[in-house]
C-alpha cells in the first residue's frame, strides 16, 4: 500500500508538518536546549528521557529506545499503519492524500473494508429477526447493550450474504474478503452460515474480519475469517477497539482465547478484556499489546495443556519486557474459562482473581521447576540451565538481573555462576534451547556488540549524514564511496543525491524516501543515535574519516579480487588495479606524520 502514495506528497507533508507540534497533541514537551523532552509515551517513567528535535525533526527515547519520525510516532503511538498514518497528517495538514493509479485504478483493501463493513450491517440486521439466535445469546446471559458494544450478528443458514451483496461488491472483493466462496461451478457460497457472528474490528474501529460460532452443536463450533489483505490473526487481537473505547485512560489489558470470554466480561461489567482468537501468543500480539497499555494479564487453563500454552507465551513475552512493563499469568479453575468464571462467581470474584495473579518472574521459575524439578543436583543444574537460556533473550538488564538473582535463590547456585553462564557460549548449556544452533544467535543479546567487519564503520557515517545533513557532504571521499557499487553504497549516494537536490532537508525527511526497504529500521536507529554532544565539526570528521576507511577496505577487497582471477586482466582492469594501489600508497603516505 504505501507504494500508492508518492514519494513526494510525503515529502511535501513532512515538509508541512512540524513534529514537535505533532508530538505536542499527546505529549506534553518541555523545551530543552536546542530539543523538547518529555516523560516517554512508549514506556512509563518518571524523568523525561524522551527527547524531540524540531531540527532532525524526529523524536529518539534514551530510556526504550522508542524513536522515528512524524510519521512513525502516529504509527506507533495510535497504532496506525503507515497509509492511515499519512492519512491522517494529511487531515490535519488540509490535504487530500492522492495516489498513484495501481494497475486495477483503485485502492483494493478500501473495497475489502466496505464489503466487510456491509457484511457487519447486513448480519446485525439479521440478528434483530431471529429468535433462535437472540434466546441462544440471551441463554448465555448476553443482553442487548453488549451484543450492540460489539456490533454481534446473525449469519442466516443459505447464501443470503452473497445475494444481499452482490450488487454493491464484484464477486472478487467478496471472496478476497473472505466473506463468500467460489464453488467449482462457479455458484457463490455464503462462508458463513448459521452462525452467530462476532466482526473483528481494527483499532479504529473498521471491520476486518469476523469469527463465528454454531448455536447449535457441531464443527467446527467457531469458524474465522480467512487470511486477507486486511485480516492477520497472528496480530490482530479481538476487543482492542472495545476495550479502548470503554474505557479512556486504559493502563492494563487481560488477554483470554476466546470471543465469548470478551464479550461474557463485558456483559458483566469487566470491559478490559481481549482475545488472541484461539491461537498462540505472538510476539506480535505482546507489541501491539504493549503499545496499549503498560500491563497485561494472561489468562490460561489451569490443566497442563494450558500450563504448556502459558510455558509458550513466557518463551514470547521474555524478551519484550522492557521498562515499567508488566506481565502477570492467571490460571483458572480447570474446566472454566474467563466466561463461565465471572457468570458463576460474580465480577468482585473475578477482580480478586485478577489481583492474585502471579508476575511473569514468578510463574516463569513455577513452571521452570515443574519441569525439572528442584529435589535433586540434577534437577537444580537442568533448571539452572534451562533457564539461564531463557533468561539470555530477556532484554531488560534489570529485569534480566533480577531473574538471574531469583533463579540462582531456586536453584541453589552462586549468584555469579549464574552470571558467567549467562556470559559463557549458549553451547555450553545442556539443554534444547541452547543445543540448537539455529536458536542461538536470536537469543543473545545483540544491540551492544559492535557490527562485524565494516558495520560500524557505515553506521558512523551514515549516522551523521543523516542526522547533520547540512553539513556540505559533496565531498570526494563521500563520492568516491558512494560509487562502489554495495548497497550500503547505494543508500549513501541516494542520500548525498537527495541533499543535494533539497536545501534543508531534515533528518526526517532523509529517512522517509528509504521506508519501505528492509534496512529502514537500522537507519531509523541510526538516525536516532546518540553522538554524545559531539560538534558539528567532529561529526564531520569522523564521517569523512569512516568514509576514507572504508573506501580503503573497498580497495584492499577489489585489489585481492583482481589479483585472484586467475586470468589476465583486461586493460582497464589493469588500469583500475593501478588507481586502487596508487590511491592506498597515497594514503598510506598521507597517515604518516612526518
Ligand atoms: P473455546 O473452545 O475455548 O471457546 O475456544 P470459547 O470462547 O470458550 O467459546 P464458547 O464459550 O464455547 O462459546 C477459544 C477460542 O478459540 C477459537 C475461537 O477464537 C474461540 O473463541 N476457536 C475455537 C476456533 O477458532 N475454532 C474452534 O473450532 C474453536
Ligand atoms: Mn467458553
Amino acid at each position: 500500500m504505501a507504494g500508492l502514495i508518492p514519494q513526494a506528497f510525503i515529502d511535501d507533508l513532512l515538509e508541512r508538518t512540524d513534529v514537535v507540534e505533532l508530538i505536542q497533541r499527546y505529549v506534553p514537551l518541555k523545551k530543552a536546549g536546542s530539543e523538547f523532552a518529555a516523560c516517554c509515551p512508549f514506556h512509563s517513567e518518571k524523568t523525561p528521557s524522551f527527547y524531540v528535535s524540531p531540527r532532525k525533526q524526529f523524536y529518539h527515547c534514551f530510556g526504550c529506545g522508542a524513536h522515528g519520525t512524524a510519521i512513525s510516532f502516529l504509527m506507533e503511538h495510535e497504532n496506525l499503519s503507515f497509509p492511515e498514518a499519512v492519512g491522517q497528517l494529511a487531515e490535519w495538514a488540509g490535504l487530500e492524500v492522492p495516489r498513484e493509479a495501481d494497475p486495477a485504478g483503485r485502492d483494493p483493501t478500501g473495497h475489502l473494508l466496505d464489503a466487510l463493513e456491509a457484511a457487519a450491517t447486513f448480519y446485525r440486521e439479521q440478528l434483530k429477526g431471529n429468535r433462535a439466535a437472540i434466546d441462544y445469546l440471551e441463554g448465555r446471559g448476553i443482553d442487548g447493550a453488549t451484543a450492540r458494544d460489539y456490533a454481534l450478528g446473525w449469519a442466516p443458514d443459505g447464501n443470503s450474504l452473497a445475494q444481499a451483496l452482490r450488487g454493491r461488491f464484484d464477486t472478487d472483493t467478496l471472496v478476497a474478503a473472505g466473506l463468500v466462496l467460489r464453488r467449482d461451478d462457479g455458484r457463490l457460497r455464503d462462508r458463513f452460515r448459521a452462525r452467530i457472528m462476532f466482526p473483528i474490528r481494527d483499532r479504529r474501529g473498521r471491520v476486518t474480519g469476523f469469527g463465528a460460532r454454531l448455536i447449535a452443536a457441531g464443527e467446527p463450533k467457531y469458524l474465522n475469517s480467512p487470511e486477507s489483505a486486511v485480516f492477520h490473526k497472528g496480530h490482530t487481537v479481538y476487543g482492542l477497539f472495545e476495550a479502548r473505547k470503554a474505557e479512556t485512560r486504559l493502563s492494563e489489558l487481560v488477554v483470554t482465547e476466546g470471543y465469548m470470554d470478551v464479550v461474557g466480561l463485558a456483559r458483566a461489567g469487566f470491559r478490559r478484556a481481549v482475545a488472541c482468537m484461539g491461537t498462540a501468543l505472538t510476539r506480535d500480539h505482546l507489541d501491539l499489546l504493549f503499545r496499549q497499555v503498560p500491563r497485561l494479564v494472561l489468562c490460561f487453563d489451569g490443566d497442563a495443556a494450558g500450563r504448556r500454552a502459558a510455558w509458550r507465551s513466557i518463551e514470547q513475552a521474555l524478551p519484550v519486557i522492557q521498562g515499567l512493563r508488566e506481565i502477570r499469568v492467571l490460571f483458572l479453575p480447570e474446566g472454566d474459562d474467563p466466561d463461565s468464571l465471572v457468570r458463576r462467581e460474580g465480577l468482585r470474584s473475578w477482580q480478586q482473581r485478577l489481583d492474585a495473579a502471579g508476575m511473569l518472574s514468578e510463574t516463569f521459575l513455577q513452571l521452570l521447576s515443574e519441569r525439572h524439578p528442584l529435589a535433586t543436583a540434577e534437577g537444580r543444574s537442568q533448571c539452572a540451565h534451562a533457564g539461564v537460556a531463557l533468561i539470555r533473550t530477556v532484554k531488560d538488564p534489570l529485569f534480566q538481573g533480577q531473574l538471574l538473582e531469583l533463579l540462582a535463590e531456586r536453584t541453589q547456585t552462586a549468584r555469579d555462576q549464574i552470571e558467567s553462564m549467562l556470559a559463557a557460549d549458549p553451547e555450553g548449556g545442556g539443554n534444547r534451547l541452547s543445543s540448537d544452533p539455529a536458536r542461538q544467535r536470536p537469543a543473545r543479546r545483540a544491540e551492544p556488540q559492535p557490527v562485524p567487519g565494516s558495520g560500524h564503520l557505515w553506521a558512523a557515517l551514515l549516522a551523521r549524514i543523516l542526522q547533520l545533513p547540512q553539513q556540505g557532504w559533496d565531498t570526494p571521499e563521500i563520492l568516491r564511496l558512494a560509487d562502489t557499487g554495495t548497497r550500503a553504497a547505494g543508500i549513501l549516494g541516494t542520500m548525498i543525491d537527495r541533499i543535494g537536490e533539497t536545501p534543508n532537508v531534515s533528518t526526517a525527511r532523509l529517512l522517509e524516501q528509504f521506508r519501505d526497504e528492509t534496512f529502514f529500521p537500522r537507519l531509523a536507529v541510526l538516525a536516532g543515535m546518540p553522538l554524545d554532544g559531539e560538534e558539528p565539526e567532529l561529526s564531520r570528521r569522523i564521517a569523512l574519516d569512516s568514509a576514507e576507511r572504508l573506501f580503503e577496505e573497498h580497495c584492499r577487497a577489489r585489489i585481492r579480487a583482481l589479483a585472484t582471477t586467475g586470468r589476465a586482466l583486461e586493460s582497464q582492469e589493469l588500469d583500475e588495479l593501478r588507481r586502487l594501489q596508487q590511491w592506498l600508497v597515497q594514503r598510506s603516505s598521507a597517515d604518516r606524520p612526518d
